[in-house]
């Protein structure tokens, strides 16, 4: 009867198509393709794939797992389990409240150039008023009510959906988007691979670059990598407890564990290819102002020059269009999920409590808080155009500690530090230590053994993943973290 109230998902392929999207966000597309040419290039992929192998597969099965035997969102799984570890929940819950608020505003973002490229397509200077790259890209940032704007559209549209609930909202937009999803970005590879002097890009890519690795540091290059499989699997701040406890009994949890992360890496690789050989080919060829250059520049004023200056014409305006909608997409099958962490307690104190879930009310006022936590991030320009930052005051309050004051720019970093940096492989490390030592990994082994006429697989593998492995890889992560913070020099 409360399963009925919280909603369920109507079918598997519905769920994988939810857990795919959640995944499939700005992580893939932004994220992983700079961040593997800069940190070593092939060797940063093997090794991304070595984290997702030992610590992604079994943080994901751990998490599913936990959702579906429980029934409930990340803070009341954790009140369950314990009502001593309650607070590990609220990490997760939290860092889905930060992440949210600056990822509206960069999905934002991705709305903004989407409609830009769209009316340059039917009249040329329309969507963005004539000006170079960079200098759009830097008078749209400090353009507050405007970045405002577009935050509130995104966050408007991610409202909408989530209020349609489990299988009417969530599964049905991802049922669609995805499939849509993954047929866009092979045309945009198709068209990146296929431009003149794209193979620039490819050598930046997949180049086995011993120097770099060794100039930035292997431990660097392994927390850079752990983050960001974090971050782009939604692990480690109960999304998948979350929307694990949407399943039935009858899916397979242990096929399922294994479909999410693959999709997931194989998106990000298309999304290199999609992105770093266009760039490669116009560096080649000679394009002013195109580097392989990281953070929102390489998404936002590199590819927009890729798009505007390198192709140029109509083609180049509908290939913008067309990809920036494509992020646009990727963006909100994620920032649904994220709203869904937040609202699913509520929704699931009201069940408890044998009132109806409200879901639609919850919905609406946990978006607007979150949609006004984002002021922030929206309105400190990233940071441009203050000498030193003036964000930087404010962890200083927080910590009272100098060294802390240099590590953020702007707000984003600061809201992206807490959760992706710290929260999630906290609540990581911790999980899988309650699984691997006190729950006892045999708790999986039943939940995955619930569905009838299952047998677990690779028992054996995951109870060494649980105990070790994820543990002692998230502690050498946080290790990594609180060295940056704090300039400790063991790295
Ligand atoms: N995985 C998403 C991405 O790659 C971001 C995300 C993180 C979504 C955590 C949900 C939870 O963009």
């Amino acid at each position: 009867m409360e399963q009925e109230k919280r909603g369920q998902w109507a079918s598997n392929f519905g769920f994988l198509m939810a857990a795919i999207g959640s995944a499939i966000g700005l992580g893939n597309i932004w994220g992983f393709p700079y961040k593997m040419g800069a940190n070593g290039g092939f060797i940063f992929l093997i090794i991304y794939l070595a984290l997702v192998s030992f610590v992604g597969f079994a943080t994901m099965l751990g998490e599913l797992a936990l959702g579906r035997k429980y029934g409930m969102g990340v803070i009341g799984t954790y009140r369950k389990i314990s009502e001593k570890y309650t607070w590990i929940g609220w990490l997760g819950w939290l860092s889905g409240f930060f992440i949210l608020a600056f990822y509206s505003v960069l999905g934002g973002f991705t709305v903004r150039y989407f409609f830009g490229f769209l009316l340059e397509m039917f009249s040329s200077g329309a969507g963005f008023g004539g000006m170079d790259s960079g200098a759009f890209f830097g008078s749209y940032i400090i353009n507050a009510p405007v970045v405002l704007l577009y935050h509130a559209i995104f966050m408007g549209a991610t409202i909408i959906i989530v209020m349609g609930g489990i299988s009417g909202g969530i599964e049905k937009f991802s049922a669609i988007a995805m499939p849509t999803l993954f047929v866009m970005v092979i045309i945009v590879v198709i068209r990146s691979v296929t431009l003149e002097g794209s193979f620039v890009g490819l050598e930046f890519m997949f180049k086995p670059d011993i120097e770099a690795i060794k100039e930035i540091g292997l431990m660097r290059v392994l927390k850079t990598a752990a983050g960001q499989m974090f971050f782009s699997l939604s692990l480690g701040m109960g999304c998948m407890i979350t929307y694990g406890s949407y399943l039935s009994k009858n899916e397979n949890l242990e096929k399922n564990a294994m479909i999410i992360p693959i999709a997931d890496t194989t998106f990000a690789c298309l999304s290199a290819l999609a992105v770093l050989p266009a760039v490669g080919a116009f560096i080649y060829q000679g394009v002013e102002g195109v580097s392989f250059g990281a953070g929102p520049g390489l998404l936002f004023v590199t590819l927009h020059r890729v798009f505007s200056v390198g192709m140029g014409g109509f083609m180049g305006n509908f290939f913008g269009a067309f990809f920036y909608f494509l992020v646009f997409i990727a963006a909100v099958t994620s920032s649904i999920s994220l709203l869904e962490v937040c609202t699913a307690y509520f929704i699931d104190k009201r069940v408890a409590k044998g009132l109806s879930p409200d879901r639609k009310k919850i919905t609406l006022i946990m978006g607007i808080i979150i949609f006004l936590l984002g002021f922030l991030p929206a309105m400190d320009g990233l940071g441009s155009g203050r000498a030193g930052g003036a964000m930087i005051d404010i962890p200083a309050v927080i910590f009272g500690m100098k060294e802390v004051r240099v590590a953020f720019d702007c707000w984003l970093d600061f809201y992206d530090m807490i959760s992706e940096g710290v929260f999630m492989p906290l609540g990581a490390m911790l999980m899988s230590l309650i699984i691997g030592w006190k729950l006892k990994t045999t708790l999986i082994k039943e939940e995955v053994e619930s569905t009838p006429g299952y047998q677990i697989r690779a028992y054996n593998f995951w109870d060494i993943c649980f105990k070790f492995i994820v543990p002692l890889a998230m502690f050498f992560v946080l290790l990594g973290q609180l060295d940056d913070f704090f300039g400790l020099g063991i790295f």
